[in-house]
């Protein structure tokens, strides 16, 4: 990986990108097929670029001069007890997962987030879904769970939460 940085307009396309690709590849067999089939990379990058341009936290990994993965984070929306920001999205592209780039990004988000002066961050991820071993791994805690709606499906939740942002920014 090249970079890190934050997000603009211009990205608002790759982003989209990666997250279509990182859902199919990732959600397969988990989210209905006709959900993942019907996932809309122009309309997406329309709503990314809204995100990007209402200010909130976003930032892209650029390798060879494209985007391979984004986060985005901000004021959690559904309350957990004791937490205060929440990491929206996550994404990477299937052929650079598993090289550090997921924790890179986890802390510039993290280093972001504690200079807005939030204290703590927690993250919805699908049960089941690997990605719960990356952030078991960054130091987050299963804190609750629910299920949502997907496509017709209820699919089970669970929230992960590190009590406190310094945990990314200073592991061990
Ligand atoms: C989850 C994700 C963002 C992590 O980014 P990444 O760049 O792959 O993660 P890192 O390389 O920084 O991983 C750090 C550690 O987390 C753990 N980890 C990460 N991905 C894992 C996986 N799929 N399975 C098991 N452990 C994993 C490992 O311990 C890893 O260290 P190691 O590779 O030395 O064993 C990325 O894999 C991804 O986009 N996955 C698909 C989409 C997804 O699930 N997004 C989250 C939705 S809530």
């Amino acid at each position: 990986m090249d970079a890190i940085r934050s997000a603009t307009g211009l990205d608002a396309g790759p982003i989209s990108h990666v997250h279509v690709e990182s859902w199919r590849t990732t959600y397969k067999g988990i989210v209905p097929d006709n959900y993942l089939a019907g996932l809309d990379e122009i309309a997406r990058t329309a709503s990314w670029r809204e995100r990007i341009e209402s200010g909130i936290p976003v930032f892209v990994a650029i390798q060879d001069g494209v985007v391979v993965g984004f986060i985005s984070g901000g004021p959690i929306r559904d309350p957990i007890d004791g937490y205060d920001a929440e990491l929206f999205t996550i994404y990477t592209l299937q052929h650079v997962q598993r090289r550090g780039i997921g924790t890179a990004l986890l802390r510039k988000l993290a280093s972001r987030l504690d200079a807005d002066g939030f204290k703590n961050m927690a993250v919805w991820v699908l049960e089941d879904n690997a990605s719960s071993s990356f952030y078991e791994r960054s130091g987050a805690l299963r804190v609750s769970s629910k299920d949502i709606e997907i496509g017709g499906a209820f699919l089970p939740v669970v929230a992960y939460g590190w009590p406190s942002l310094r945990t990314i920014l200073s592991p061990g």
